[in-house]
This record gives C-alpha cells, structure tokens and sequence, in this order.
C-alpha cells in the first residue's frame, strides 16, 4: 500500500523518532495528567522583544475523540509484577553500564550511549575506550555531527539481523539506533503467538517506527499493519522490508496520527488479532496533531479494544519516559479490558547486562513499563 504523508513538524524538543529528549521532559508537570489546552499553550513560542508583533498562534490540532465507553464485567485475571528481560544474543547486549551511560554490542558495533538509569559504577571500566561510536549530542543540528567515532569513520546504517529478520542499525540524531532491543520480549512473544495461531492473525503495530516488529510479525506469518507519523521512519521501515527481500510480505505501511487512524478502524469495523502500542509521552501526528500520553491513552487503549477480533490474541502496551508506576498502566488496561476474559500482566522490560562475550549476566537495565493483555 501507498503512503500519503505530510512532513512532520520540527522535532527539536521531541524526538524524530518520538522517544522523549530532556527537553521534553521538562516541559510538562511531573505528575499527573495535564488538560490539552496545557499542550496547545506549550507549543506558543516565546515572544521576542525585539520581534515585531506575530499573529496568534493557532491551536495544535487535535484527533477528534469520542468519549469513552463505561465498560462492564469482571476484570480480566492479572499477573504483577512480571519482569521481561532481554538477555543479549550475538547481535545485540548490552555489555556494561554505568555512570550515567550504557556500553552496547549492535551487530558488529560497540556504542556507548547516554542511560540516565544507570546510577552505579561501570564494571568493566577497561573495555570503554574501544567503543566504535559514542553519542555527544553536542551539536544542536540533526544528523550523524552528534555521533563520534573514535577508531574509524562508519557510515550512517549497518546490517542487523534480529528474530529471523533483516534491518539496519542507524545512528540517528536523536542517539536511537534504529531499534528498541527491550522490545523483543514482546515481540518474541508474538512471533511464537503468529506461529503457534493455526489460522490467520491480523497484527496492528502502532507508533511502529522502523518496521522492525512488523517485519517478524509478517515473517512469522501476520498480515500487518504498520503506523507512524513520521514519513522518514516509514522510508526506514520500508528499507528494511527490501533489505530483508520481504517486499512480498502482507504489511500496510500507513504514515498517520496513530489515534486518528485507530478511530477510522473503529468506525470502519476493522478488527485485529494482536496490538502493539509503543507510544511516545509526546509526540505529533503527520499534520502536527498532538500526542500526549497522560491525556490521550485512556481513549487509546479504549478504541484499540473495540478493534480487537472476537478471537483477539492480545493487546500489547510498553510506557516510557514517564512518571508513572506500571500499576498506572496495569489498572487502565484492567478496566478497559473488563469482560474479555483473559489475564492483564504488567512490570517493566529491562536488559540484562552480559559483559563482552555474552556469558557473564550483570545487572538489569530498566527500559520501560509494560501492560499487557493476552486472551485466555
Ligand atoms: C519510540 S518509537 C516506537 C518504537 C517501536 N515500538 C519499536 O520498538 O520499533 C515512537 C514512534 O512514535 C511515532 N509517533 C509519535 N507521535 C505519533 C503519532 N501521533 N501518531 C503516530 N505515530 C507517532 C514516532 O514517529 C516514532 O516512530
């Protein structure tokens, strides 16, 4: 399927790929969920003194919502806490952290980058030193100026293979690397559930970005649907698919406002088997609608069971970057998910550190929070 795309507004205080920078971070209240006109009034920019008079800025657009449903039935079984751990493989672990940074293995690469939750010291504090690539952000322009690469010039991607599938390892300007690697307990999760279904399964993977869940999805044999609102991380997801020769592959690419899109299913009555949702606490949609997670994910999650299947597989949520527990996110999906049987479990995804060589487990890096619910 075609993509029809608007750019995407600036991405300077959130990312291009929607993960939170610091910026973002300080840009709304620590706690609690702020109204949306908070969220218009943060995008006026500040006067200038100097500056002539400006015309009012007009408002951020906004999905249009429908209210939410007062749901009904038991809650669905729950399993708390529950810890997802990536261990590492021969394509990526993560080999030592500490001292406010991670020291990653990406294919042939070893990265060091900014990891705030890395509060201890570094363990193997003599392997640092030959990092292939570290992330400075010490430029405010975009691109590969914010990466140093101490032992040789790289280019800007690099064959990765994960989970059965071929994409490439990007150092983006925003310090991702093309992939979330505490994402393939999830998606390992649903590859085994694809496989093991006996029928066709119809995956939705929202805030997708790079395609490289969509890609195991449909190797393991899904038809899927792939959305995000950045057109460049379409062109990445899209490379991947050619990269891996998977063109054939049944996969939508839809570069939209992820709540638009889930609210046009709705009304369509399209439905789907499996969801993954990864959203950004931030973000825009392709016409700069506006993303918020404390205002906009209890409609989200709220739409997204509308459009499960009657024969639905699960509903998959990770949180990141926010002030919350995972209980936040474990009770909003309990109640959302009320009368459909099942079990919501909920914790964190970490990474489990393994040292150079893979074989010495260290400590857990955590990455997000998770929720999720899986039918009985
Ligand atoms: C961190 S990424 C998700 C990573 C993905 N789950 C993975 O592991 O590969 C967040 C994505 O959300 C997208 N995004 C941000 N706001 C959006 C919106 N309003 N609608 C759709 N996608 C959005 C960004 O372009 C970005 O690709």
């Amino acid at each position: 399927m075609g993509t029809a795309c608007f750019p995407a507004l600036p991405a300077r205080n959130s990312t291009d790929d929607g993960r939170s920078i610091v910026k973002d971070r300080h840009r709304r209240p620590k706690s609690g969920p702020a109204a949306p006109a908070r969220a218009r009034a943060e995008r006026a920019p500040a006067a200038k003194a100097s500056a002539p008079p400006k015309k009012e800025p007009r408002p951020a657009p906004e999905a249009p919502a429908r209210p939410l449903m007062r749901r009904e039935g038991e809650k669905p079984a729950e399993r708390v806490p529950v810890i997802l751990e990536t261990a590492g493989s021969d394509q990526y672990r993560l080999i030592d952290s500490g001292a406010g940074e991670k020291l990653e293995q990406y294919g042939p690469y070893r990265i060091v980058r900014p990891e705030a939750q890395a509060l201890w010291q570094r363990s193997l504090p003599g392997i640092w030193d030959k990092a292939d690539a570290l992330f400075t952000g010490d430029t405010d322009e975009d691109g590969m100026g914010r990466w140093k690469f101490p032992k040789a010039a790289l280019g800007e991607t690099w064959p990765m293979h994960l989970l059965g599938v071929d994409f490439h390892g990007r150092f983006t300007a925003f310090r991702h690397v093309g992939v979330f690697p505490e994402q393939l307990a999830h998606w390992s999760w649903m590859k085994e559930k694809v496989e093991t279904a006996g029928r066709p399964v119809k995956v939705l993977n929202l805030f997708g970005y790079t395609g490289v869940a969509s890609l195991v999805a449909a190797s393991a044999g899904a038809e899927v649907t792939h959305v995000d609102a950045s057109k460049k991380a379409i062109g990445w997801a899209r490379e991947n698919q050619t990269l891996g020769r998977m063109e054939k592959l049944p996969i939508r690419w839809i570069c939209e406002d992820a709540m638009k899109f889930i609210q046009r299913e709705e009304r369509r009555g399209s439905k789907y088997d499996i969801i993954l949702t990864d959203p950004p606490k931030f973000g825009r949609g392709p016409n700069g609608e506006v993303w918020h997670l404390f205002d906009h994910l209890p409609l989200m999650l709220d739409v997204c069971r509308e459009i499960l299947s009657p024969k639905a597989i699960g509903l998959v949520l990770t949180a990141y970057s926010i002030r919350a527990s995972f209980y936040s996110i474990h009770e909003l999906m309990r109640e959302t998910m009320r009368g459909a049987g099942g079990t919501v479990e909920s914790g964190e995804l970490v990474i489990r550190e393994s040292g150079p060589d893979g074989r010495d487990a260290g400590r857990a890096l955590s990455t997000s929070l998770f929720s999720r619910w899986v039918s009985a």
